[in-house]
């Protein structure tokens, strides 16, 4: 099973993310957890070319290739082969993180955007893509918060200095696109507590389960 999570920054999708592996593993699954950018070797440096800070003249075309290329070489170095060791893949944002922050979000046309991730995913959709939902002034004074705590805020904070209406303009996105595939995509609010917000997304993934079945 291929689960892939979504949203904008602060909405918590690491700490749900390591819940859903403990949700796994206590059936005795076996998990493995990966990002995007940044999910394979090579993928490594192009997340350091992508978010660095002084990194901010890539233009929008440059900084798409540069995510299609991490994500071709992600299905095809780490994702299809684990998923063929019969693990379940959970994957920190995927191909509608494209669609979403290039299209939505800097005005590249999500119908070709669409057609791209095609080519770069290679037939490999997930089963399952959870988005989590919050207002963005609370995602972005989490995310702020936990770069300054961790040290990160030069490497990893270009997309967190970007404007609030930046990020509203995401969430939106996210909603919208999320409408247009409600087959595959959940939205799941994230404001509510940590337990709660994993409750939802357990409501997802066990449905999704009964769909494949
Ligand atoms: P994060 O992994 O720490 O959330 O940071 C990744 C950033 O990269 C995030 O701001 C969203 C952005 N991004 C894109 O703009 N397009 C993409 O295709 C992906 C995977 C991420």
């Amino acid at each position: 099973m291929f689960i892939t999570f979504e949203g904008i920054e602060g909405t918590g999708k690491t700490t749900q993310i390591a819940k859903v592996r403990d949700y796994f593993e206590a059936q005795g699954r076996e998990v493995f957890l990966t990002l995007e950018p940044g999910g394979s070797r090579v993928g490594r440096d192009l997340r350091k070319m992508l978010l660095h800070v002084d990194n901010k003249d890539l233009t929008p075309i440059t900084e798409l290739f540069l995510y299609l290329a991490d994500r071709a070489q992600h299905v095809a170095q780490v994702i299809r082969p684990e998923l063929e060791a019969g693990k379940v893949v959970l994957c920190d944002r995927f191909a509608d993180s494209t669609v979403v922050y290039q299209g939505y979000g800097r005005g590249l046309e999500t119908k070709v955007l669409h057609q791209l991730n095609e080519v770069a995913v290679d037939g490999l959709w997930p089963d399952l893509t959870v988005v989590l939902d919050i207002d963005p002034e609370i995602g972005l004074k989490r995310a702020t918060l936990r770069n300054l705590e961790e040290g990160k805020a030069k490497e990893e904070g270009r997309f967190e200095a970007e404007h609030l209406t930046f990020h509203k303009r995401i969430r939106e996105g996210y909603l919208t696109w999320a409408a247009l595939h409600r087959d595959r995509i959940r939205v799941v609010n994230a404001s509510a507590s940590q337990d709660e917000v994993f409750d939802r997304i357990r409501d997802a993934i066990e449905s999704a389960l009964t769909e494949k079945k």
